[in-house]
């Protein structure tokens, strides 16, 4: 199998490019931070980054290979469901798990691999200890945004010390 191969088929996943194109619709005027391809890319890169920093990957190749598939599988797909929260109040960690599990199916991924990436969407907001992945997709969630060259810094009810106001990764 082509390396990243079934990463780049969610991304071309027509429920995908659906919720995508749903979500793009909402935050057409959103002056705080949207859900955009380059957002779901800075989670998956800068996880893979932090999971490189702490020695948290497999060294043989293939395992290592399907890690990283797993992990940009997940930056794709955590914020998929946000329309949903616009919409009906749904959170969009559940949301997204849901959807999800439907495109990771489509795209190739097994079950036990499925398990590892709706883990991460369904813990991305709230999980910040442990020795897994999950705290270091939610540090790369909130790492990802630029709250230093944000306009709407001021009104963002982020709290400061949450706000990434200098360049760290
Ligand atoms: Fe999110
Ligand atoms: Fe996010």
């Amino acid at each position: 199998m082509m390396e990243m191969e079934r990463v780049n088929r969610i991304w071309h996943h027509r429920g995908y490019q659906e919720c995508l194109g749903k979500i793009r619709v909402h935050e057409e005027a959103r002056e705080f931070c949207r859900h955009t391809p380059e957002h779901f890319l800075d989670v998956a890169r800068l996880t893979y980054i932090l999971a490189l920093e702490a020695g948290s990957l497999p060294e043989k190749p293939e395992e290592r290979e399907e890690a990283r598939e797993l992990i940009y599988a997940a930056g794709l797909l955590h914020d998929i469901g946000r329309h949903l929260q616009y919409e009906e109040g749904i959170p969009h960690e559940k949301a997204s798990a849901e959807i999800a599990e439907g495109i990771l199916s489509d795209c190739g991924f097994a079950e036990e691999e499925r398990e590892l990436v709706l883990y991460l969407i369904r813990s991305h907001r709230t999980r910040q200890q442990g020795k897994d992945l999950a705290p270091l997709f939610y540090r790369a969630d909130k790492l990802s945004r630029n709250c230093f060259a944000c306009p709407a810094q001021e009104k963002c009810d982020w709290p400061e010390t949450k706000k990434n106001l200098e360049i760290k990764l």
